[in-house]
């Protein structure tokens, strides 16, 4: 007989009663358009990959593909990410090489980490993409409420609708510990796909040694692929998927920050330079 997760049976029915705000749930459920957002984001009208639409992630009935999944993602989020969510969020943003102009985050979700990025670099066009149209319509409500001028699109991260080398930096924070493996790596070949040469690719997720040595933390919370995560290496992945410069850095041992980049086409300075004879060369015959 299969356990059910301490999350379902403790901790949720816990956060729930006294750690969620149930009444600031209750006025953001009401000013938000879902039909508008729902409209938008084409609710019903897509195919979702099983492995998405058939999993109950943190124990909620019908995953990502409801109003309470979005309602609830950020409340419980602020919990679970120690040492706080903010700090954890900001050790992606330190990992920012250069200045990027055009950035697309990877299951943006509610859209808390896209946020970040847009007050990080507010000259830069920032996409947020997600599957769910709750997720979006609730990410979308918040940037407003912000001030913030972000762009939101509903597609499936393996294979969007973005032209390629179109974007300089692609962001997925808490995304691939709940992406079966072979979906990950079809996620990493199109972000190749879309980066420009010389492009940045930063993954913010759980620390997967950390996972493997601590079984107990995958079973927390139902989480259908995190134990394949956990069993997975993210840099092979990267590697495989044609990125160079990949390095995986530890991020208070339960988190990490993985980054990588596309590579650019060398330029031999040798052909070019006037200042290099072959002449006398050791190998010349
Ligand atoms: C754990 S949440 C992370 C949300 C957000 N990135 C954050 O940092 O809070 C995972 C998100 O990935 C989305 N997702 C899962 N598989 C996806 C896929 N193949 N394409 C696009 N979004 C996906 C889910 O809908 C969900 O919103």
């Amino acid at each position: 007989m299969t356990s059910k997760p301490l999350w379902e049976t403790l901790l949720q029915p816990f956060f729930q009663t006294f750690l969620i705000d149930q009444e600031e749930i209750g006025i953001l459920k009401a000013e938000i358009d879902w039909p508008g957002g729902l409209a938008d984001f084409g609710a019903g009208e897509n195919q979702y990959p099983d492995y998405y639409s058939g999993s109950n992630f943190h124990g909620i009935e019908g995953g990502y593909l409801t109003q309470s999944a979005a309602l609830t993602y950020d409340p419980i989020t602020r919990y679970v990410l120690p040492p706080n969510e903010d700090w954890v969020r900001q050790g992606l943003i330190d990992r920012i090489g250069g200045a990027p102009r055009r950035i697309l985050d990877l299951g943006c979700g509610t859209g808390t980490q896209t946020r970040m990025l847009k007050r990080a670099f507010p000259q830069a066009e920032v996409t947020g993409l997600d599957l769910s149209p709750y997720m979006l319509t609730f990410a979308r409500h918040q940037a407003r409420r912000q001030g913030l001028s972000l762009q939101w699109r509903q597609g499936r991260a393996e294979k969007t609708p973005f032209g390629a080398e179109s974007f300089d930096l692609i962001t997925a924070a808490l995304l691939f510990h709940e992406t079966p493996p072979p979906i990950t790596e079809a996620i990493l070949k199109e972000a190749f796909r879309l980066l420009k040469p010389g492009g940045q690719i930063l993954i913010l997720d759980g620390n997967q040694q950390t996972l493997r040595r601590s079984a107990w933390l995958t079973r927390i919370f139902e989480e259908p692929y995190i134990q394949d995560y956990a069993q997975g290496d993210l840099l092979c992945w990267l590697r495989n998927a044609r990125f160079e410069a990949a390095a995986t850095h530890n991020h208070w041992q339960i988190h990490q920050v993985t980054e990588a980049r596309k590579p650019s086409p060398i330029v031999s300075t040798l052909e070019f330079s006037p200042d290099v004879s072959w002449a006398g060369s050791s190998l010349g015959a």
